[in-house]
């Protein structure tokens, strides 16, 4: 594709690569190109199946802009109740930590909301630790790439109010019948939690008691089928747990407070 100069150019390209909002994706798509050959390159990628975000560059979540990158998990806008519910749960934190981060989006909209926090996000995959580094550079946080608990400082240790998780937590079994966006674009990493999807959520409910400060909180994303077996989990590792469900996100998340 050579030149696309207008708007309903670019809807007929997106609409024939089979792109359900059409008119939408191409409004955005044309605000964000700042060049012709940008714009051309842009519409290819995205009528070539890559994830509308990571042909942006960016997603908005919870009233922000948040880069992506390629390769990083796309933050869904369900997530956004996850995060409503750790400000419901600890409004006056002081320590958020963004484990699992992705691209940082979480804790970034933590830390916008909270104000003046001390923030750390962390990963297991290289490229998100550099994705979320630039989103929460603005909040002044800090990022650490490793296995869970392992990349935070041991200074965090008793001290976290809130411990913001969206795991992985697809069964390693359902991981192909995802949307190709998600197989094909989105790092295994990102969407893979094992057997029955609940490895990595086990391993924070059982690692969280000794990071929160008293009172402090743990949330996990998890799907409705999961929900159970999640919140044993956390009941499991000695946290007052409870789950809260969004019907219009369809979005479940599990609330353990550190008692
Ligand atoms: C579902 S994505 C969520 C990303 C981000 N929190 C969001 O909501 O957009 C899960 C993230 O967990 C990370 N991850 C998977 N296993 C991990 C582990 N053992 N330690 C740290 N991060 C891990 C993946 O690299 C991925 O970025």
């Amino acid at each position: 594709m050579t030149s696309l100069s207008d708007t309903t150019a670019v809807v007929s390209a997106l609409r024939a690569a089979g792109c359900v909002f059409a008119e939408d994706e191409a409004e955005l798509i044309l605000a964000t190109a700042r060049t012709p050959d940008e714009l051309a390159a842009m519409v290819d990628r995205r009528a070539s199946g890559r994830p509308l975000e990571h042909v942006l560059g960016w997603a908005g979540f919870h009233g922000l802009r948040v880069l992506v990158e390629p390769g990083v998990f796309v933050p869904r806008r369900r997530t956004e109740f996850l995060v409503d519910q750790a400000l419901a749960q600890a409004p006056g934190a002081s320590v958020v930590v963004d484990l699992c981060c992705g691209s940082g989006a979480v804790g970034a909209a933590l830390a916008a909301a909270l104000g003046d926090v001390e923030l750390h996000a962390a990963d297991i995959d290289p490229a998100a630790v550099g994705c979320a580094r630039r989103n929460i550079a603005p909040y002044g946080g800090h990022a650490h790439a490793g296995d869970l608990f392992d990349a935070l400082p041991a200074t965090l240790r008793g001290r976290i109010g809130i411990l913001a998780a969206n795991v992985p937590y697809v069964p390693s079994g359902e991981v192909g019948l995802l949307p190709a966006e998600a197989r094909d674009h989105e790092p295994l990493v990102a969407l893979d939690g094992g057997g029955d999807g609940l490895d990595v959520l086990r391993r924070v409910a059982a690692g969280a008691p000794q990071w929160l400060a008293p009172g402090g909180c743990v949330l996990v994303e998890t799907s409705e089928r999961q929900a159970d077996g999640a919140v044993e989990a956390f009941s499991r590792a000695g946290l007052a747990t409870r789950l809260a469900v969004s019907q219009e996100l369809y979005a479940n998340v599990v609330i353990g407070v550190r008692p």
